[in-house]
């Protein structure tokens, strides 16, 4: 048999080609890197996690009406992707204040936002992703005006049920980022939302307890990542059992 090919590798994701034209298979890798990959490790069960999370959002956000690059989950590790143009930007959307916010202009963690703050950063890992206006991405080309409507209203759409799906099972989302692309069908093109949507990807606090149950436990060594999202993931009734369990074998007493 043929081996594969590999199109693309980042710090959590693999992107080899797809079985038909115009889709990829997507595989979630166990390894965790912080601060542009300056702190790593690899956190076993995590690309399992993450790619069953990944799918039970991107189905969700498909049955109401928000396009998604999502096809169908594979096998643990892999789903079918549509192939779609990136943009080169990360869309971020935050309802309390969080991370590099706080830190930018000084407002304490957890601050309830006026309204959804959506940002704009350049995906490029040299600049480590700097924050960039409206102004600099029309003006350099990364999107026309209508992209940026249509990413302001995709991000908030995603917001509103990511917010609305993370209260019932008692989980605030603070804040999240998402990737999207581009889908040329003729000579139009329609925007969807592409990567992933994970705890990689958004910050996830317990309302009760203000536990974190997202990156942030990797960051900031808060304690064990994969429990964090295997409780997300119980939580949502997605994953019912214990994930390492399923990647290693283990010995029964
Ligand atoms: P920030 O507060 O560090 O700017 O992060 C905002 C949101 O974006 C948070 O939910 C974490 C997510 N994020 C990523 O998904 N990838 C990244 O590289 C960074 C810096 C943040
Ligand atoms: N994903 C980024 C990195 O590895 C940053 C982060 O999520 O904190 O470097």
């Amino acid at each position: 048999m043929a081996r594969r090919k590999k199109l693309y590798e980042g710090k959590a994701k693999i992107l080899y080609e797809g079985p038909e034209p115009g889709t990829l298979v997507q595989y979630f890798k166990d390894d965790a890197t912080a601060f542009n990959a300056e702190k790593r490790d690899v956190i076993e069960g995590k690309g399992v996690l993450n790619n069953r999370l990944s799918e039970f959002f991107m189905d969700g956000l498909s049955a109401i009406g928000v396009p998604t690059h999502f096809i169908r989950r594979l096998n643990m590790r892999e789903q079918l992707v549509r192939s779609v143009e990136i943009i080169p930007l990360e869309v971020i959307v935050r309802n309390r204040a969080a991370g590099s916010l706080c830190k930018r202009l000084g407002i304490p963690e957890g601050e309830a936002l006026p309204r959804p703050i959506v940002e704009f950063c350049f995906k490029n890992d040299d600049l480590g992703d700097p924050l960039v206006s409206e102004e600099h991405i029309i003006a350099f080309g990364w999107a026309s005006q209508q992209d940026l409507d249509d990413m302001v209203s995709l991000a908030l759409r995603v917001n509103d049920f990511m917010s609305g799906v993370m209260l019932a099972v008692g989980i605030r989302l603070v804040d999240f980022k998402i990737e999207i692309g581009r889908v040329w069908e003729g000579d139009f093109q329609r925007l969807v939302v592409a990567d992933e949507i994970s705890p990689d990807s958004c910050r996830l606090w317990d309302i009760r307890t203000g536990e974190k149950l997202d990156k942030d436990v990797f960051r900031q060594d808060l304690g064990n990542l994969a429990d964090a999202y295997t409780e997300v993931a119980r939580r949502l009734g997605v994953l019912p059992n214990n994930t390492t369990q399923m990647t290693k074998p283990h010995l029964i007493n």
